[in-house]
């Protein structure tokens, strides 16, 4: 436990203790988690954590903490009966802003149809991007709303947002101000990230005019009314090539952007590297990443951000080669790609849950991915992710005794209380009638 630098306040806000196990996510060194320190996740047993002001006083065993307010006045306490109390999840990729879900594409790929298909009979990401034309700001702010809450409800407390609905001035700024409301009325953090180059508009053609709109218009409009955080730019065969790529994020960094980019997603074509090359924050998706990709990443601090719900939603069996990132030092964290299309699952124990089964990252690895790297993927790592002395008091306790149960019992919301920034942002009615932890 650390309290340096904090001096105790005379009021505690929130008391939590009794927890079978503090999950804390914490690690030895500032920084997301590579290799080895991946596997840790900092477990405190018989744990407590004290609140004051929306942040963290201190987190540890139950003994230290008890101690270190016990001059304080705890205005309310909650003994959470030997469950697991663990940071919110961070989701650092998702399309969460949109329309209608495309389910008749679900089962069109069950059947066997592919990508390129689907998009010529009028499906795909243009599909979406003509309801999102269509819709009013409001509606599109009422809808996303909703789908924000299911999420807080699962657990995750931060959560970035692309654009790349509009694929064109006006409409890639209405989801942009829909995010800016999102982030200002919803009680998760909300990261902003611009994405006109998410694809060609169906009037566009292949050549470089769009290319021309978003430099030359969409990055300064956006810039100018301070709508996005990021940039990022769907990297792929036929949809923008790694000059185009290039041209765009280094546009964006010029107009103050940080940079990600859906790499390597479907073709190997070295978006991997240009991210490694150009200080990308992060390099999203990854499954055909070639073995230089994977080199270029581990040697430098772009984080290798894994989307395996979409692999699952694509009803595919090519995940990311995640073992082979983790042992090369890369990295890691996780992501839901929360979409209508290719992800419609917005769970993060869900994707913890692929993550671990299908990639075969242990429970420690996928927790810490989901987390304090996924903070960090965001650029968030300083202030959550964690459960650390001054960081936001953003946590979860699930109704499991042993937190290897959040991805092996996937498949219901085990969370029970999600707090965030030190409020109870959402609780569980009359969970102990089906509890099964603590007597
Ligand atoms: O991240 N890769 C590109 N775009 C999205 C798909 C969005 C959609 O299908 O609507 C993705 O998976
Ligand atoms: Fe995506």
């Amino acid at each position: 436990m650390n309290t340096k630098g904090w001096r105790l306040p005379e009021t505690v806000d929130l008391l939590i203790s009794g927890a079978g196990q503090l999950v804390t996510c914490r690690g030895s060194r500032k920084g997301p988690k590579r290799g080895k320190s991946l596997s840790d996740p900092g477990i405190v047993v018989d744990g407590a954590l004290a609140v004051a002001g929306g942040k963290i006083l201190c987190a540890g065993t139950r003994a230290e903490v008890e101690r270190s307010v016990s001059k304080a006045r705890v205005e309310r306490t909650i003994d959470v009966g030997g469950r697991v109390v663990m940071p919110g999840w961070v989701d650092p990729h998702t399309h969460a802003v949109f329309s209608h879900y495309r389910a008749d594409e679900y089962e069109a790929r069950i059947r066997g149809e592919g990508y390129l298909e689907i998009e010529r009979r009028g499906g795909g990401i243009r599909k979406t991007v003509r309801e999102v034309r269509e819709m009013d700001e409001d509606r599109l702010f009422e809808v996303s709303r909703r789908r924000l809450m299911k999420m807080l409800e699962g657990g995750t407390t931060t959560i970035e947002i692309k654009s790349g609905y509009g694929l064109e001035l006006k409409s890639e700024l209405k989801m942009l101000r829909v995010i800016r409301r999102l982030a200002s009325e919803m009680p998760l953090d909300v990261v902003s990230t611009f994405m006109g180059a998410h694809q060609r508009p169906s009037e566009s053609g292949a050549g470089e005019a769009y290319v021309d709109v978003v430099v030359d218009k969409m990055i300064p409009a956006v810039a100018r009314e301070k709508l996005a955080e990021f940039i990022d730019v769907f990297c792929e065969d036929g949809v923008f090539g790694l000059e185009e790529t290039e041209r765009i994020l280094e546009a964006g960094r010029e107009s103050g952007l940080a940079l990600k980019v859906h790499a390597d997603e479907i073709t190997s074509m070295g978006g991997s590297e240009l991210a490694a090359r150009m200080g990308a924050v992060s390099a999203e998706h990854l499954i055909r990443i070639s073995e230089t990709g994977v080199e270029a990443l581990a040697a430098s601090e772009t984080i290798a951000v894994l989307l395996p719900g979409t692999t699952f939603g694509l009803c595919s069996r090519d995940f990311a080669p995640a073992r082979r990132m983790i042992d090369k030092g890369a990295a890691v964290a996780l992501a839901t790609d929360f979409n209508p299309g290719s992800a419609p699952s917005c769970l993060m124990p869900f994707v913890v849950a692929i993550a671990c089964s299908q990639m075969r990252m242990t429970p420690a690895e996928a927790i810490n991915a989901a987390t304090i790297n996924a903070a960090y993927a965001v650029a968030r790592g300083a202030s959550v992710g964690s459960l650390e002395t001054g960081k936001k008091a953003d946590f979860v306790v699930y109704d499991v005794a042993d937190y290897r149960e959040i991805p092996s019992r996937a498949g219901a919301n085990h969370a029970i209380t999600v707090v965030k920034g030190g409020t109870v942002a959402w609780d569980r009615p009359a969970f102990e009638m089906a509890s099964e932890v603590g007597f």
